[in-house]
């Protein structure tokens, strides 16, 4: 869907990106994570002409970037990101009609999506339709950014740091309605962000950059269990390593499904990172499972948590 070839991207003879290639298949979810000025935004930006690419090419569908209208190309893709916020002077249902408007919809389809959207995105619209950015949250200011990007229902959502700045909480809900649109809607995403723990979340594949390069990429759980150099070990932290594998696998992957117990179960399809802390919190061994029409289907053991994970030190120690 987007493929980079050898990319480069030069700010005053200094390079922003090196030699980036890189492809993003149709449908899947890419995380761009990475050090502070390593080109995450960079990256972002050349995908829709914000900033033009020095080298190398980049292909849209198949076409170069550089042979579509610019606008045509935008109109294509939403765009979404945490800062430049909203259009200050335009109530939230103008806002989210920006790129419809643009298009020449007609006024009842326009009007249609702009309730469909907020009620995708949790905020009832009679409520919320005619209010100004100022007299929303943040966190509602980033889902009316996130709808207004989503507005013309664009091949590829781009994003960068969308839900920064925002509660765990509220980012948490941000997350799991972006994973309902993107699994419900099967759109293209690129999202940036500097959090680790959301990349795990979201990504179907992590692209890790530093220095205007890409040091790694993979699904999570390919760099989490088989990273390529020293800096992506202690990207991912360490110390935290074992806490962020569990949160990649679930319960249904380690249950024992002949045995039965009794006590309040727990969900399979629910994180062994979460399964970790019910274990802590109720100071026991096993744990009662139920599938999600809430069956019993078996039990997790505390000891089956740790089963069959090759540790990257254990690597480290063999070689
Ligand atoms: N318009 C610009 N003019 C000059 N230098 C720029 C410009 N935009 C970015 N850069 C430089 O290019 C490099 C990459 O910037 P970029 O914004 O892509 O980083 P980033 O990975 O998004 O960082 P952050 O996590 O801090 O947002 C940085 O060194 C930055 O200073
Ligand atoms: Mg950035």
């Amino acid at each position: 869907m987007i493929e980079f070839e050898n990319v480069s991207k030069f700010f005053q003879g200094k390079a922003a990106v090196r030699d980036l290639s890189l492809n993003i298949k149709e449908g899947q979810f890419t995380v761009l994570i990475g050090t502070s000025g390593s080109g995450k935004s960079t990256t972002l930006k050349m995908i829709n002409r914000l900033v033009e690419h020095d080298t190398g090419r980049i292909r849209f569908a198949g076409e170069e970037i550089r042979n579509f209208d610019v606008k045509t190309l935008r109109r294509r893709m939403g765009y979404a990101i945490q800062s430049i916020g909203l259009f200050p002077h335009w109530n939230v249902a103008q806002n989210i009609a920006t790129v419809p408007q643009l298009l020449k919809w007609p006024q009842a389809r326009v009007n249609a999506r702009i309730d469909e959207l907020l009620d995708l995105l949790g905020l009832e619209a009679a409520q919320f339709r005619d209010r100004y950015p100022h007299q929303l949250s943040g966190g509602q200011q980033q889902r009316v950014g996130v709808a207004r990007a989503l507005a013309a229902d664009p091949e590829v959502l781009l994003m960068d740091e969308p839900f920064g700045a925002l509660d765990p909480v509220t980012r948490g809900a941000l997350q799991q309605e972006i994973i309902r649109i993107h699994q419900l809607l099967g759109r293209t995403i690129v999202l940036v962000t500097h959090d680790i723990d959301e990349a795990l979340t979201l990504a179907d594949r992590i692209v890790l950059m530093d220095n205007g390069q890409v040091i790694q990429q993979g699904t999570p759980l390919a760099l989490l269990t088989h990273p390529a150099t020293d800096f992506v070990r202690d990207f991912f932290g360490r110390s935290e390593w074992g806490l962020r594998l569990l949160s990649l696998r679930h319960v249904a992957e380690r249950v024992r499904t002949h045995e039965r117990l009794d006590g309040e179960p727990i969900n399979e399809t629910v994180t062994l990172r979460e399964a970790l802390s019910l274990f802590v919190h109720r100071q026991c061994q096993r744990l009662p499972v139920v599938n999600q029409h809430g069956e019993p289907c078996g039990v997790l053991h505390f000891s089956d948590l740790v089963q069959g994970e090759k540790l990257w030190g254990e690597d480290a120690s063999a070689s």
